[in-house]
């Protein structure tokens, strides 16, 4: 059943470029090996001290235009990201308050890489049972703030940017066919961030880079594969579609070599792959809708087209949804 359908979308990335060039001045790495095994050629880092709530705020602007959409009529924000401005009050309510989205309800969700696609579930269920005409789902990362700049095997991985799309009834054949989401809290330890209110920070951990990212790289690269891929398959199921349906797939942008076993499993040849990791790297939550904002301005994504969204995350969480634009 589809309840709503994206009226409009946008995006924004911090000015800032990180090249593959720039670490190897700052991790014993090389462009070589960091484009075999994740594609990855920059990413955009935002400056130390700025806000992603700002960053937000103009995705969101960009999303609301297109919509032809007041930020006065929105309903609801729902905001995917573990890097907030702030431990609280929730980044969905800093940008109500810039966007000046006066009515709206707000509040965040930490769901990680699949912040973004958790958002659309619970949105489409809330249209379901609630009055909301205009409801905005937006997903912001920062992971610059939390990377330790001096293990290459993370800090070569992230970008920051932020994605948002802006929700309405649905009309005709358009909009969201199908959400689904997945979580398994037995494999937190694959990828963390300790810092929290188990372990109060003292000057000797900032000093040790305790509270940064953590991760089994290559156990997290075996679940994303399987998760995202049987994500995939369950949304087409609940949508009546079989992977031939689909038009356009775009994954969660974590590494190339993941979306090109995506696309394996379900026989999507390139033209139908939306990739941009080589130009982003990863940016969490924010990479589903950074990736379908830059195809829909730039015509590849059009109206009518079927297109299949899956990811995974931290948690682990996954999930995937089958949208009509
Ligand atoms: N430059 C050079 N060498 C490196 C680097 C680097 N940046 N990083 C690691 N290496 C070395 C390792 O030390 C290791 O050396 P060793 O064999 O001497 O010990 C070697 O390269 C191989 O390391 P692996 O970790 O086995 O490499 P792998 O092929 O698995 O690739 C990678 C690593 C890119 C991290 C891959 O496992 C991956 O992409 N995993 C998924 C990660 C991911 O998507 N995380 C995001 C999750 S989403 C979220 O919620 C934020």
């Amino acid at each position: 059943m589809q309840t709503c359908q994206i009226l409009g979308s946008g995006h924004a990335v911090p000015e800032r470029i990180l090249t593959n060039a720039d670490l190897e001045q700052m991790v014993d790495t090389n462009d070589e090996w960091i484009v075999e095994r994740s594609g990855i050629r920059q990413r955009h880092i935002a400056e130390p001290g700025s806000s992603l709530s700002d960053l937000a705020s103009a995705a969101v602007n960009r999303a609301l235009k297109r919509a032809d959409t007041r930020a006065e009529d929105i309903d609801l924000i729902i905001v995917g990201t573990v890097t907030g401005d702030m431990k609280f009050p929730a980044m969905a309510c800093l940008l109500q308050e810039k966007i000046g989205a006066k009515k709206a309800a707000a509040f965040d969700i930490s769901a990680a890489c699949s912040g973004f696609l958790y958002g659309l579930h619970l949105a489409r269920s809330l249209m379901q049972t609630c009055p909301y005409q205009r409801v905005l789902v937006v997903a912001a990362e920062m992971l610059s703030s939390m990377v330790n700049w001096e293990d290459r095997n993370t800090c070569v991985l992230f970008g920051d940017g932020a994605g948002a799309v802006v929700l309405g009834p649905a009309e005709g054949e358009c909009g969201i066919l199908s959400t689904t989401i997945h979580s398994d809290g037995h494999y937190s330890k694959l990828l963390y961030n300790p810092a929290g209110s188990q372990h109060v920070l003292s000057a000797e951990d900032i000093a040790s880079n305790y509270a940064t990212i953590n991760m089994q790289g290559r156990e997290v690269f075996r679940h994303a594969v399987a998760s995202m891929t049987g994500a995939l398959n369950e949304a087409l199921v609940q949508a009546g579609l079989r992977a031939a349906d689909l038009d356009f797939v775009i994954p969660h942008q974590a590494n190339l070599r993941i979306i090109e076993a995506i696309a394996k499993r379900f026989k999507v040849p390139h033209e139908k792959l939306i990739v941009n990791v080589e130009r982003f790297g990863n940016t969490s939550a924010a990479s589903i809708p950074i990736a379908l904002d830059e195809a829909l301005q730039n015509g590849t994504i059009n109206k009518g087209d079927v297109v299949g969204l899956t990811t995974f995350g931290a948690g682990l969480t996954w999930a995937a949804s089958i949208i009509r634009i």
